[in-house]
């Protein structure tokens, strides 16, 4: 029988078997103690000299870092520590005895990390961010549904561009020439809001960024989410009700995890209040105020990003863009055609952008006129079109990028960090 450790407080006084890995091990002469992980979390088991058998302690002893293990023995409370358990170490077996594993205690450089990135999963932050993504993917999918979405997955190679062509990735494709890795499935969901009314998809979209930040990837998780007969106002309140629901979920679900990472979680409760929403011309107005250098028209940096954001307790929105620096799809708002009815939704904390949205233009002639003024090919984007021609209704939608949440919320300082296996300009092993 297997135990796993998360479960340890309803065993207190049993004998059980953890199977797992030796994490760490520490000596204080007749006692040696383990610590284990089993994937579920952390346990220590304490082994006594004159309780276990010889060859018991010699297997013990001579146990290295990460060497795979089964360790049975008796649940006790920890001496100190409150919700916290021990196991008094019984029987022990080696099940492959690890040699020189190559990430130590003392500080490694982050090149050196990323090389063994297969390895450096197994660390306690590691850990706990592996957990933590698990977590918010959890918690989208829960208000999603809570919100009557469904999921409906969009295709990953495409004939042609959602996001602007400048950052796609072309792949050959038998006969047919290039297909494109897709950069959001933005497009597929909005057909499949005539069939299912609300809908999402989630999954890896691919941009060929040129960008060398702590907050890019070429390749990312996004869940888009598009909802028929819901305008501007309503998008917004779906992006706020999932935000915060995301936060509320990981403070609810993930002390350990919000723990191990030194997370503030003050600072996220504090999120979990209604969220600021300034036009794009009032956040220029506010970003010159605050001594930026910003030019009326042009995308916010970094650096602006978080000038704006620095005294702010929760996210910012910024709706209403200029359309010339914005996707040939959104709708323009009546009140003001120089503007989109759009957003992006900017985190706290340094988190950056983590959503951009807007409703869409459901008028065919408006969207071919953006389309040829975009240079795109008109035939690539005829079935696109042809969701105006048959049954058009006023619809919106967002898309957020899971790794920038996980950065967000587990208050990590760069991107690559917060899926398994990171891909940017410069890495694409292991
Ligand atoms: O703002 P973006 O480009 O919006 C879209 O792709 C829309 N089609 C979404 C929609 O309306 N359904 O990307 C959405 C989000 C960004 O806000 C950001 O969180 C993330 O995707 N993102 C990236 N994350 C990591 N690395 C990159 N290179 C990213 N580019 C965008
Ligand atoms: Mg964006």
């Amino acid at each position: 029988m297997q135990t796993f450790t998360k479960d340890l407080a309803h065993h207190v006084g049993e004998t059980i078997t953890i199977k797992g890995w030796l994490y760490n091990k520490r000596s204080s002469g007749p006692i040696i103690f383990l610590e284990l992980r089993d994937g579920s979390g952390w346990v220590q088991a304490v082994a006594v000299k004159d309780k276990v058998s010889a060859e018991i302690w010699k297997n013990v002893e001579a146990v290295t870092q990460e060497s795979s293990v089964i360790v049975t023995g008796l649940v006790s409370n920890h001496p100190k520590k409150e919700n916290i358990f021990e196991i008094q170490l019984t029987d022990f077996a080696v099940i492959q005895l690890a040699h020189d594993y190559p990430i130590a205690k003392k500080d490694h450089g982050p090149d050196f990390l990323m090389e063994n990135r297969h390895l450096w999963l197994r660390s306690k932050n590691q850990w706990a961010i592996l957990r933590m993504r698990d977590a918010i993917i959890t918690a989208i999918n829960e208000y999603l549904h809570s919100e009557q979405f469904i999921k409906v997955d969009a295709p990953i190679f495409t004939p042609n561009a959602c996001e602007g062509t400048s950052t796609l990735f072309a792949v050959p494709y038998f006969d047919l020439g290039s297909a494109y890795l897709s950069q959001s499935g933005q497009l597929y969901i909005e057909a499949a809001i005539a069939s299912v009314g609300r809908c999402y998809d989630f999954g890896p979209v691919f941009r060929a960024e040129k960008s060398k930040t702590k907050r890019h990837l070429t390749e990312f998780w996004m869940m888009d989410a598009e909802a028929a007969f819901v305008e501007h106002d309503q998008n917004l309140a779906i992006q706020e009700g999932l935000v915060r629901h995301i936060v509320r979920h990981c403070l609810a679900h993930c002390q350990e995890e919000l723990t191990i990472l030194e997370r503030d979680v003050e600072k996220l409760k504090k999120a979990d209040a209604p969220f600021t929403r300034y036009t794009y011309d009032q956040a220029i107005e506010k970003l010159h105020e605050l001594g930026s250098d910003i030019k009326h028209g042009e995308d916010l940096g970094n650096d602006d990003e978080g000038l704006l954001t620095k005294d702010s307790l929760v996210p910012v929105f910024i709706e209403k863009w200029p359309k010339e620096i914005k996707p040939f799809y959104m709708k323009l708002d009546i009140t003001d055609p120089r503007r989109a009815l759009n957003d992006d939704l900017i985190a706290t904390d340094g988190g950056g952008e983590l959503i951009g949205g807007s409703q869409r233009e459901e008028n065919v002639d408006i969207l071919v006129e953006r389309i040829k003024k975009e240079g795109l090919n008109q035939a690539d984007y005829e079935w696109y079109l042809d969701l105006r021609r048959y049954g058009a209704v006023p619809h919106s939608g967002f898309g957020i990028g899971l790794e920038r949440a996980v950065r967000w919320i587990t208050g990590v300082e760069h991107i690559r960090e917060c899926i398994p296996f990171p891909r940017t300009i410069g890495r694409l092993k292991p």
